[in-house]
């Protein structure tokens, strides 16, 4: 089993390239296929998510050619079948987005119910309840989500809750809807507009995205396009973050700042420097971190994916910082893990209270999720000794290359497949 190994205590410091978002990636391949006409997409994260996704695309007779490692042609102008079954679903919860992308071009599509990151109870009533607006029939069969229309109608929705997933699925079908849709309460986050992008990149009539008011005028055919997937917002922040922990200064590449505010803010506020350039952002450790208080929101407000990083930093803080996570309501198991660090971290209801220690020590600990095993790896990078992390495929799901880009700014830590190679990694970094 793939463990990372590491010797934590070195500050990171130099240049790392920011990969696609992942996030955007996936709802983007899953649009592809909503004409017959070849769509190229660059950019593409080169991470297990998209690679499940393409595996399940594939199975329904889409035609994927790589082009190179982050660009795909694909050609969705024979597809065999509307059935997406569980053996994908239960590895990459965004598959549902063939859901939205099959119901528009097909009036049709039979797909497992998600699975995907234990953080929580992550139902899909908002897409369900979307679809149905539009005029699907929408039913929950043996464990598949069944839906079919005779036609799909705009109309007016408002989301319960803002979901980043509802939003997009529902402004997918709605793109090939008779008529006008308007997503009230919609999710703002960066990669609901870069969908809504590459959608009116194909002839799509999408207005508003990155606002909370989406206004959708459905066309009857799409068509063939090529489209760059934007920078990874968390990916960004988690080496942003790196730097803090570490006492380090790294410049990320290739990001969006503006995408970035809302964790600037915290590390200007815990006493770090943050400059912005036209498309990077430098961090620069404060000499020490001071307290503060974090709540996630959807954006622009921070993100719940930025959250266990949050706390892996705060953990250093001087003083008694508080996290909340307002998304989900189990995203918090990482903390046994860094309290066996020597982090004091307790958790109240869906409040992390973090009295600030002076350092973390090496351990032998498990990533229980993707942002999670990130944290930890953070956390692994700052302590004194060594940390192997297990479980490093949930981490392996969202970072591109992730130990190469960290050896890329001097971190010690590899990837180890075997008890030998972890104990001959040991002895040459003691
Ligand atoms: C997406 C991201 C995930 C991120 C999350 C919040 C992808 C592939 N994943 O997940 O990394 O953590 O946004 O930024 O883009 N909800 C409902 N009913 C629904 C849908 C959602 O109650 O039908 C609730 C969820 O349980 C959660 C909240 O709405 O409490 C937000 O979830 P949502 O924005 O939908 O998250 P995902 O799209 O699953």
């Amino acid at each position: 089993m793939e463990q990372y190994v590491m010797k934590g205590g070195t500050p990171l410091c130099g240049e790392v390239e920011i990969s696609g978002a992942k996030n955007a990636a996936l709802a983007i391949l899953a649009a592809s296929i909503m004409t017959d006409e070849p769509v190229i997409i660059d950019n593409l994260p080169d991470v297990r998510d998209i690679n499940v996704l393409i595996e399940a695309m594939e199975t329904i007779g889409v035609v994927i050619e790589r082009l190179d490692l982050h660009k795909v042609k694909i050609n969705a102008g024979c597809i065999t079948s509307v059935l997406v079954d569980y053996d994908y679903i239960k590895k990459i919860r965004a598959s549902y987005y063939l859901l939205g992308a099959l119901l528009g071009k097909y009036r049709k599509a039979n797909v497992a119910l998600p699975g995907g990151c234990d953080i929580g109870a992550r139902p899909i009533d908002l897409h369900i309840k979307g679809f149905r607006a539009l005029k699907a029939v929408v039913d929950i069969e043996n464990g598949m989500v069944v839906s079919s229309a005779e036609k799909l109608e705009g109309t007016h929705i408002y989301m319960d809750k803002v979901s980043v997933g509802a939003t997009i699925n529902v402004m997918m079908a709605a793109a090939l809807a008779e008529g006008k849709t308007i997503i009230e309460n919609a999710a703002r986050e960066p990669h609901v507009v870069d969908v809504a992008n590459f959608l009116n990149s194909m002839g799509a009539g999408i207005r508003g995205a990155g606002t909370d008011v989406i206004r959708i005028t459905g066309v009857e055919k799409l068509h063939g396009t090529e489209y760059s997937i934007i920078p990874d917002q968390i990916e960004a922040g988690t080496f942003m973050f790196a730097a803090a922990v570490t006492g380090g200064d790294v410049t990320v590449k290739n990001v969006i700042p503006k995408h970035l505010e809302a964790i600037s803010a915290k590390l200007i506020e815990v006493g770090c420097r943050v400059h912005e350039y036209d498309d990077a952002v430098r961090v620069i450790a404060g000499e020490k971190l001071t307290h503060t208080q974090v709540t996630t929101l959807p954006y622009p407000g921070f993100p719940t994916d930025m959250q266990p990083q949050m706390t892996v930093v705060l953990g250093l803080a001087e003083g008694t910082s508080t996290v909340t996570e307002s998304i989900f309501e189990n995203r918090f198991k990482y903390v046994n893990e860094l309290v066996r660090m020597g982090g004091q971290v307790k958790v109240e209801g869906n409040i992390a209270i973090i009295n600030g220690v002076s350092g973390y020590t090496g351990a032998q600990i498990s990533a229980p999720d993707l942002r999670a095993g990130a944290a930890l790896v953070l956390a692994g990078l700052s302590a004194e000794g060594i940390t192997t992390v297990d479980d490093i495929k949930y981490i392996q799901r969202g970072y591109e290359h992730f130990e190469e880009k960290l050896r890329g700014i001097g971190a010690s830590i590899e990837k180890v497949d075997s008890e030998k190679e972890a104990r001959k990694f040991i002895l040459q970094v003691s």
